[in-house]
């Protein structure tokens, strides 16, 4: 089960999480439009059941429902529920919408409908344990209509990596590293941060929570395959891009506007990276934020 010290940390800091994570919609419209076009593509089943699980304040599914879908969500959060309630309403999205206070782990995961057409699952299965990853991909598989669809995004870690890869990707790393430590420090000693991510990082708050942790990829895979999941795409969105764009993020909103522009050129050097190295030879200490795409077999 989540830990009481990861139950305490989404209490304390689900809104700060929520909204570096969300980013500018300038910053996301650089690193995640392609991400955002392949699930919209995938999933959308007009007039279809949809469930977002582990959905933060439903930023995902509320697309969704403006398409016309039928969408649930499910989180343990009750401070994010509360705002991708509001978020709706404000939407407009009345009860095409509707969300569950669960923990993915030990509660069931019950929503308006017994089977679904659509589930999407965006950047959670790493705050579980190896073990709860797998219970959770079987119920998820449980729910999923004969034929419908999964998506995944997570980061993953891949395992193989050469000497030569190696070689190739150090640099880049290591200037990562430098400007993300660079951004870290001159923000806490000039006073950069947003007050309220000020605020937080003094309470302790790092952007990780204490259970995190990248997901071998073989095991996902033997998981969703051995749950009548067929996988039809494994595809690498963000090595380095989200990590930048995320702690521009905290800054204040002058320094964000500014250093914005930089986010695109990393992102570039994502996709290089991906061509020239292969994400799967990264190596399992540089997690890769990938999509799976799984179908559930028609006979399930
Ligand atoms: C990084 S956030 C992603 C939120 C959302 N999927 C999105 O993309 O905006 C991870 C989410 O998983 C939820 N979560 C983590 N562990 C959970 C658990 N055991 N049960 C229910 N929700 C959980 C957190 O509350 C948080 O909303």
């Amino acid at each position: 089960m989540a830990s009481q010290e990861e139950l305490d940390w989404w209490n304390r800091f689900a809104g700060v999480m929520a909204e570096q994570w969300m980013l500018t919609p300038r910053l996301n419209s650089i690193i995640r439009a392609d991400y955002e076009n392949d699930y919209a593509e995938y999933l959308f089943r007009p007039g279809g059941s949809f469930l977002e699980i582990g959905c933060g304040v439903g930023w995902i599914g509320h697309k969704f429902a403006a398409r016309g879908m039928r969408v649930d969500g499910i989180d343990f959060s009750d401070s994010q529920l509360d705002i991708a309630r509001r978020l709706a309403d404000e939407k407009g999205l009345g009860e095409s919408v509707a969300y569950f206070a669960r923990d993915l782990v030990n509660d069931r995961l019950e929503g308006r409908f017994q089977r679904y057409d659509a589930i999407i699952v965006n950047a959670v299965l790493h705050h579980l344990t190896p073990v709860e990853v797998d219970a959770l991909i079987a119920r998820m598989a449980a729910l999923l209509s004969p034929g419908g669809r999964m998506y995944i995004y997570e980061p993953l870690a891949p395992r193989r990596e050469s000497a030569a890869r190696r070689v190739l990707m150090a640099p880049f790393a290591f200037t990562m590293r430098v400007l993300l430590f660079a951004i870290q420090r001159l923000g806490r000693a000039f006073g950069l941060f947003k007050s309220h991510f000020a605020e937080a990082m003094r309470q302790g708050y790092t952007g990780t929570s204490p259970d995190e942790r990248a997901i071998p990829i073989e095991n996902l895979r033997r998981s969703l395959i051995g749950n009548n999941l067929s996988i039809e795409e494994e595809r690498p969105y963000h090595a380095y891009s989200l990590a930048v764009a995320m702690s521009i993020v905290r800054l204040k909103p002058d320094l964000v506007e500014w250093l914005t522009p930089l986010v695109r050129p990393v992102y570039g050097l994502d996709r290089w990276l991906f061509k020239a190295a292969g994400w799967q030879n990264f190596g399992d200490e540089k997690a890769v934020l990938c999509s799976i795409k799984a179908t559930k077999g028609v006979a399930g």
